[in-house]
């Protein structure tokens, strides 16, 4: 079990008058399991992608350092990369070897230290590409994103230029709030993966209709119940595709490459059968609970966060946070409705956010989805409709 200490997003805003210091005590001394990290320190240079080179508007060359992400772009072995990870809000994320994983943190509190806690031995899923070379890159970044690229293995480069090249990749804008997990593909071919199992009675449904795995499916939005966590989780793909599911650790693979398509997953319920030691009202046995964020999910499935610009703006002893989030929208349409505009963003927001008044407040357009979608040792976690 890695635990992963969370800090802060924003600071508050209204000056204070006197703001006592962070502990100064050695999470190490109270037991905290913290990485140890045998090679470097600092980020090798081969995991930025060329354009991340380039300099910016005052000539410097300077990467990014002690960003929330500076965790993905450490540590080179598989048991380092599992230590690779940062709270994204609401996933813990951590850069795979073909794809990006992501576990829900759940509170571990003690007398002395208060945690989020996560498992990344079998809790946990994986979105990524299974032709892909293992090696990930930072394609871009700013304060409240990253994109991740790994470079594909077909022979013959494709038409499709990317951020990072003309080249077959897959590409992970990670976006700090957002419910879901993206992946961006172009000529490289999806997979969802879990160490978990598929629950063997509910388990998996193809477009809403019950599948039995092991099997081969056509579709476009895949629904799995996992066995150990208790979570349902589900994958839009923006077009439909040919795939092969296996139940035992849980897996749906693409038969074909995307040329030009976006995977997205979401977490839609953690206590589905009542079973989740974590989440549920009462220890398991609990009662099932029913998905009330599903089809707030669904519906804004194919609208996705890239970037975001942050305006801070001081005035006096007040403080004004302005977000605006960079989206695309996925596949060729038909997912939203033909002809329908693409509908807004679905991001998430920490109680602290909601009590500044980032969310809505001063002229913000957001507007919440009531019910805590996820609880962190920051509290609850709502989610929030809104391009900025
Ligand atoms: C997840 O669990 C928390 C309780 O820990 C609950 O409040 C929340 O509604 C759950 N979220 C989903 C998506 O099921």
């Amino acid at each position: 079990m890695h635990a992963h200490v969370c800090a802060l997003l924003f600071a508050a805003t209204r000056a204070t008058a006197r703001v006592a210091p962070y502990s100064r005590l050695n999470p190490a001394e109270l037991g905290v399991d913290v990485v140890k990290r045998g090679k470097e320190q600092a980020p090798a240079a081969d995991r930025w992608a060329a354009m991340e080179g380039a300099p910016d508007a005052a000539g410097s060359l300077a990467r990014p350092t002690n960003a929330w992400w500076t965790n993905f772009v450490l540590g080179q072995g598989p048991s380092e990369l599992e230590n690779a990870n940062g709270f994204a809000i609401p996933y813990v994320l951590w850069p795979a070897k073909r794809g990006i994983s992501a576990g829900l943190p759940f509170v571990l509190a003690q007398a002395n230290q208060i945690e989020n806690g996560f498992d990344s031995t079998i809790s946990f899923v994986t979105l990524g590409a299974s032709d892909v070379r293992t090696g990930h890159r930072v394609a871009r970044s700013d304060a409240l994103s990253v994109s991740l690229e790994w470079e594909g293995t077909a022979a013959a480069p494709t038409a499709h230029a990317g951020a990072g090249g003309a080249g077959p990749h897959a590409h992970a804008p990670i976006v700090r709030g957002s419910p879901y997990l993206t992946m961006e593909y172009r000529g490289t071919t999806p997979f969802f993966d879990s160490a978990q199992s598929l629950d063997p009675q509910v388990g998996f449904a193809v477009d809403g209709e019950p599948g039995v795995c092991p099997g081969k499916f056509r579709g476009r939005r895949f629904e799995f119940v996992l066995v150990e966590t208790d979570e349902t989780w589900v994958v839009w793909s923006s077009h439909e595709v040919e795939v092969g599911c296996q139940t035992d650790g849980a897996l749906l693979q693409a038969a074909a490459p995307l040329s030009d398509g976006v995977w997205r997953a979401a977490l839609t319920n953690n206590c589905t059968l009542g079973r989740s030691a974590h989440h549920c009202r009462k220890s398991p046995p609990a009662d099932p609970e029913p998905p009330i964020f599903a089809d707030i999910l669904e519906a804004h499935a194919v609208t996705y966060p890239i970037s975001a610009e942050v305006d801070l703006h001081a005035a006096g002893d007040d403080a004004a946070v302005r977000i605006r989030w960079g989206t695309r929208t996925m596949g060729d349409g038909s997912n939203g409705g033909r002809g329908k505009p693409a509908p807004a963003l679905l991001m998430s927001a920490m109680e602290h956010h909601r009590r500044m008044g980032l969310c809505g407040g001063a002229g913000g357009k957001a507007e919440m989805v009531d019910g805590v979608y996820q609880r962190n040792m920051n509290g609850g976690l709502s989610l929030v409709i809104a391009n900025e």
